[in-house]
């Protein structure tokens, strides 16, 4: 038994300058909406966090450009679409330390999803990204911040996605948006919508929900929790909307994309100009269908108790950049900021104020995997 327990002992030598505090960690029973001693509360054991404020380009960061075609027969629409890597821009800020103020190519800081108003082969060039990292997302509470392009004749979406007939949608459409009424669409993407044609609108898992603000005007947190039976929907921490039809139940992936078909009844456009949708953090709290990653999180959480679950703030205030706060209102709360709070999970390291090395999630994985369980943990320390 010794050789193997020396060889452990080296795998902690060389995995503690990428876990610093190994002792000291929290969260390790996961992440909570709502105070655990709440009526109702709800606890997940993974995240993805995404700060597109501070990232130069889409690598080791948990989210990748899609690269597709979709004719216009497959829309059942004019024009067909055009998924491409041209179209998903990182525009960081110019000082990093900063969340407010000049970004290094002009306009917003944040992730840029243009629709381009030029088609290419009878299709709308546009952008997307998917949480390609994670298809394991089994119920959670999603969160996105973005401004909405105020070009008519996009679609701006933040979902989660199984299949066509599973689909859970944050949409607005530019056109559908003015001075006076400010709609988001609400939409469960269920085998009845498939047989309508992608249209959800006649069937319970949808709702147009009018929102207080222009969405075109500021940076806003839409966010869903997905429970069992229930998706709960918020815009800056407010509650919109439950849709309690035909809920999701098998695991999927994120998804934020900007896009036009020109259908009448959805997207409408193209658009007259190049449309930009900026995305300035994405978060995600979920459960795993994975069962390696449970494995995990039964491993690390070995006695669930209130001081080993840490509480997922809410937003409550637009995460804006504009006016004299910028800098602090657009300063949001990331667990992957602390490794202490994120042990065992499959983060990705792009924090500027820190000068930690990246570490690819899969090795990340797999080196607090052999370390973390608690009790190697602890006979490693206890070794050295
Ligand atoms: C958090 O608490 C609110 C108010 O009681 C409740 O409506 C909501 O469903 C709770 N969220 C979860 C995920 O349990
Ligand atoms: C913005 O806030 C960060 C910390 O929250 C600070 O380090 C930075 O100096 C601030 N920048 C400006 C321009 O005030
Ligand atoms: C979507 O996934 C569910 C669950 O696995 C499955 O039952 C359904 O047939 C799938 N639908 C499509 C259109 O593939
Ligand atoms: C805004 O859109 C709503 C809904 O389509 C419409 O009823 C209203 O007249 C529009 N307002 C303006 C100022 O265009
Ligand atoms: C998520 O996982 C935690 C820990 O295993 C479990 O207690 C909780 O019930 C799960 N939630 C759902 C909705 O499955």
């Amino acid at each position: 038994m010794v050789p193997r327990f020396r060889s452990r002992a080296l795998l902690f030598f060389i995995a503690v300058p990428h876990l610093p505090h190994l002792a000291s960690a929290t969260c390790e029973c996961g992440y909570s909406v709502n105070k655990t001693t709440d009526p109702e509360y709800a606890v997940w054991t993974d995240l993805l966090e995404t700060d597109f404020l501070h990232i130069d380009e889409l690598k080791d960061v948990g989210w990748l450009p899609q690269v597709y075609n979709s004719t216009s027969s497959s829309e059942q629409s004019a024009y067909g679409k055009m998924a491409a890597r041209s179209n998903v821009l990182p525009n960081p800020l110019k000082n990093s330390q900063d969340w407010a103020g000049e970004s290094e190519n002009g306009g917003d800081a944040g992730l840029q999803l243009i629709v381009r108003s030029e088609l290419v082969d009878n299709m709308v060039p546009f952008g997307e990204v998917a949480a390609r990292t994670r298809e394991d997302m089994l119920y959670g509470s999603f969160r996105v911040a973005m401004k909405i392009g105020s070009v008519p004749g996009t679609c701006a979406a933040f979902f989660w996605f199984r299949n066509n007939s599973m689909e859970i949608d944050m949409e607005f459409l530019s056109r559908q948006l003015n001075s006076t009424s400010n709609p988001i669409n609400l939409v469960i993407h269920t085998p009845e919508s498939a047989a309508n044609g992608f249209d959800a609108s006649k069937t319970p898992g949808f709702n147009l929900h009018e929102l207080p603000f222009q969405p075109d005007e500021g940076f806003h947190e839409y966010r869903f929790d997905w429970s069992p039976g229930r998706v709960s929907f918020y815009a800056d921490g407010t509650w919109l909307r439950d849709l309690t039809d035909t809920v999701p139940d098998s695991p999927g992936t994120l998804v934020i994309n900007h896009w036009s078909n020109g259908s009448p009844n959805w997207s409408g456009g193209p658009p007259a100009e190049d449309a930009v949708l900026t995305i300035s953090y994405a978060k995600a709290y979920f459960n795993s269908s994975d069962a390696q990653r449970q494995s995990d999180f039964s491993k690390r959480c070995t006695s669930a108790n209130a001081t080993n679950v840490c509480q997922i703030p809410d937003q409550t205030t637009p995460p804006n950049n504009a006016g004299a706060d910028g800098n602090s209102t657009a300063k949001t709360f990331f667990f992957s900021e602390d490794p202490e709070n994120t042990r065992n999970q499959t983060v990705f390291d792009n924090w500027p104020s820190r000068a930690r090395a990246i570490v690819p999630a899969q090795l990340f994985q797999t080196v607090s995997l052999a370390m973390c369980a608690a009790s190697v943990c602890s006979f490693a320390l206890t070794l050295l």
